[in-house]
Formats: C-alpha cells, sequence, structure tokens
C-alpha cells in the first residue's frame, strides 16, 4: 500500500538515501554469492536508491525498478534517467501480481523495507521465487512486526497487520517455498537484512 505522509517525506529524504547506500547496499553485498548479478528487478524503489546501488555494488547491466505508487515512479526517473538512461526501465507494478515479469527472469530481486508494506507478505514472496531464475538470489531488507506494532510506530505510520512478520516466520517461509535463506543479519524485533537463493531442481 501506498505510504502516509510522514513515511514518505522520510523515505524520499537524504538521510534515508544515506542509510540505504551506505549501510544497507555494503551489507547486502557482503551476503551476495556472486560478484555480478546481470538482470535485477527491484521492488518498491521510492526515490530510487536501490537500483543505484544494484548497478554500482552488484554489477547489474540492466535493472527494472517497480513501485506501486506512480508519484514514486515519477521521482526515482528524474534521479535515474539522466544518470542511467534505459540500462534502467521504470514501471508501476504491484509486487503482488508480478505477472507483468517473465517467469525465472532474474538474476536477482531486491526489495527495500517494501514487504512490510504490503498486504500479502507470502504472497509477495511467492511472487519473487517465480521470477527469479533458479540459482538466483533474492536480497531483503525489512522491518519486524513487533518493531512495527509499537505504540509510537503504529501512530506515525500505517501499515497493512497481514504484512507483518518475525524474522523466524518470513526466513521460515522463504525456505518452505524454495528460496533457502543463504545470510542474515538481524537486530531482533527490530530488523531483518538477508540474502536468499532459489533453489536449482
Ligand atoms: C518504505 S518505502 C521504501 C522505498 C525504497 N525501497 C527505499 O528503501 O528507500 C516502501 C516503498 O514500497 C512501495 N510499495 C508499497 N506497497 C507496494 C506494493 N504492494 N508493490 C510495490 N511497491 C509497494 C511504496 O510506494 C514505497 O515507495
Amino acid at each position: 500500500m501506498k505510504l502516509n505522509l510522514f513515511e514518505r517525506l522520510m523515505t524520499n529524504s537524504r538521510m534515508r538515501y544515506f542509510v540505504q547506500t551506505r549501510i544497507e547496499g555494503p551489507k547486502l553485498k557482503s551476503m551476495a554469492s556472486r560478484e555480478r548479478y546481470p538482470v535485477c528487478l527491484e521492488l518498491g524503489t521510492g526515490a530510487g536508491g536501490g537500483a543505484r546501488i544494484i548497478i554500482g555494488l552488484f554489477g547489474a547491466e540492466k535493472v527494472v525498478a517497480t513501485d506501486i505508487d506512480p508519484a514514486q515512479i515519477e521521482r526515482a526517473k528524474k534521479r535515474l534517467g539522466p544518470l542511467y538512461g534505459d540500462r534502467v526501465i521504470l514501471k508501476v507494478e504491484d509486487a503482488l501480481d508480478l505477472s507483468g515479469e517473465p517467469a525465472g527472469g532474474y538474476d536477482a530481486v531486491f526489495a527495500f523495507g517494501v514487504i512490510h508494506h504490503t498486504e500479502d507478505w507470502r504472497r509477495a514472496l511467492r511472487e519473487i521465487g517465480r521470477v527469479l531464475k533458479p540459482g538466483g538470489e533474492y536480497f531483503f531488507d525489512e522491518l519486524l512486526k513487533d518493531f512495527l506494532a509499537s505504540p509510537l510506530i503504529k501512530a506515525a505510520t500505517d501499515h497493512p497487520q497481514t504484512g507483518m512478520f518475525t524474522a523466524g516466520e518470513f526466513t521460515g517461509y522463504l525456505a518452505q517455498i524454495g528460496l533457502k535463506p543463504i545470510r542474515q543479519w538481524r537486530w531482533d524485533g527490530i530488523w531483518l537484512l538477508g540474502s536468499a537463493m532459489k533453489e536449482k531442481g
């Protein structure tokens, strides 16, 4: 679902860009099993910081960067168009329905802080599994249920109850649908980053 005003301001801020590019990107890269991922999909790109990480750190030749909110896609286009041209394709798309993407079409899928905004986190993970190539990797970066349900965060933000999960629920479901968790970093109850690989056979 779309962000409320508070979270939209945070997401599009310089501080968010700093945290994403200086902390989250390098941390996820340290969990990668390969040097380069030529064709990548990013869900919920927001202001477009993720696509820059995917090209700069993960060596992508092509990135399809999507978001459910047309205003975010327009914002990302302004930032990324002059830098990368056709190398980054930006489009409005719901992470819960990736039927516009080819099955087994991507070397890696990225979602920075997105799955906990969807109304059905399990369905989003199944969609990711469908579009990954066998051996392809999913890089995740999510806030967790305890944090999202805390009174202050509940008052300031707007997250669907059906998008909330614990780290164990998230990684357990990944394994169940054939996305084997590889590496993780956790801040208990608050934050989860990691990588998972689609099984080959
Ligand atoms: C917290 S922001 C993160 C933005 C960016 N990835 C970042 O890390 O700065 C969540 C983004 O996910 C998008 N979003 C929310 N629900 C979505 C969905 N079902 N499908 C695709 N994008 C979604 C929002 O519009 C927003 O841009």
